[in-house]
């Protein structure tokens, strides 16, 4: 049986052991975030959380497969340092081989679907962003598929980053997706309270997953400047300007002054790493990627149990709410 309200992985400092315990240890499931961290980090993590819960909880690996570009023009273009940029698979064999080690709950892979699936989780997700990435991951095996809508925060799961993409709103894409595979479905992107989640499970989806609703709890990694941020009203665009793949975040100068950034993941997240490292570190929010989902001002500081709560009374009320007028 699937946990209703899902906890999204986010790399990059927010997800971290105790959100991911929180949320388990209050009915919901936590994810763990292997995306950026090294073999040895992840296994500390992994061995955090088991610390914090008992209950099921998810890791999430990063499974691109793009060529490797040279970035040496953009790097001098942007005054940042080449000798940063370079390709990486994230260790992708190793971290699936410390998984099967002694299997998560769930495994999902974004960015890509391996071939063949490791199927190292008790269940195995594939993340997709449109109806034949579905089809595919259906037909490997995935025991569910994470349906990221174009309202998420974060990287887009897109298994190639191409400006030819077509960009599905969640409820639309769940629909899409429901309609060509019969695979339980996780809905993601823009939730961002009870009613959300009542929404795409009444919609089909087996479950909730939210990443920006959670970047506010107390136990999340998120630094204080980029807390304030998500806290306005300010607009969410697509970028490649700190990754080099697309992914949505709160407009800031950085991602204004390079609109036509190159299609290189993951070379230009290392060519920006330093830059982002001491901008995080000054409070310098222009410099740094303020990841969120378009819904980010509704976002709540609570404890992520109490949130997993919250969320659950909400789309409790709103079902019945939505029963009701179907009724009079
Ligand atoms: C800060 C941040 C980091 C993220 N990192 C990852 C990640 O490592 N792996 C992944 O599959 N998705 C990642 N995502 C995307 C989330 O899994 C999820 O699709 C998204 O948060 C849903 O939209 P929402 O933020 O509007 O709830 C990230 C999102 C955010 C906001």
């Amino acid at each position: 049986m699937m946990r209703a309200i899902v906890q999204a992985p986010m790399s990059g400092g927010p997800s971290t052991p105790a959100l991911a315990a929180a949320v388990s240890n209050a009915g919901g499931l936590g994810f763990l975030a292997a995306g950026y961290r090294t073999v040895a980090q992840l296994s500390a993590d992994l061995a955090e959380v088991r610390q914090l819960t008992s209950e099921p909880f998810g890791v999430n690996v990063f499974a691109h497969r793009s060529a490797p570009v040279d970035v040496a023009e953009t790097a001098a273009a942007w005054g940042l340092d080449p000798a940063a940029a370079h390709w990486s698979d994230d260790s992708f064999a190793d971290k699936v081989a410390l998984l099967a080690e002694d299997p998560p709950a769930v495994v999902s892979f974004t960015f890509g679907l391996p071939e063949p699936l490791p199927l190292v989780g008790t269940q195995t997700w594939v993340t997709v962003t449109g109806v034949a990435e579905a089809r595919a991951a259906g037909a490997a095996g995935a025991d569910a598929l994470v349906v990221q809508g174009y309202e998420a925060g974060g990287h887009r799961g897109a298994w190639v980053d191409s400006p030819q993409r077509e960009d599905v709103g969640t409820l639309a894409l769940l629909a899409l997706v429901r309609a060509a595979v019969d695979v339980p479905l996780v809905a993601t992107g823009g939730i961002a309270d009870g009613a959300g989640v009542a929404a795409v499970l009444a919609a089909g989806a087996s479950a909730a997953m939210l990443g920006t609703a959670f970047l506010l709890c107390p136990e999340a990694g998120t630094v204080a400047s980029y807390r304030s941020a998500l806290v306005t009203d300010r607009p969410t665009a697509l970028t490649r300007a700190f990754s080099g793949r697309l992914a949505r975040g709160i407009v800031n100068g950085w991602m204004t002054a390079h609109p036509d950034a190159p299609l290189a993941y993951p070379e230009v997240h290392y060519l920006t790493a330093p830059m982002r490292a001491e901008a995080r570190a000054t409070s310098d929010t222009d410099r740094f990627n303020l990841w969120a989902g378009q819904a980010h001002s509704l976002a709540r500081a609570l404890p992520a149990g109490e949130l997993v709560q919250l969320l659950t009374e909400e789309a409790r009320e709103a079902l019945e709410l939505a029963r009701h007028r179907i009724d009079r």
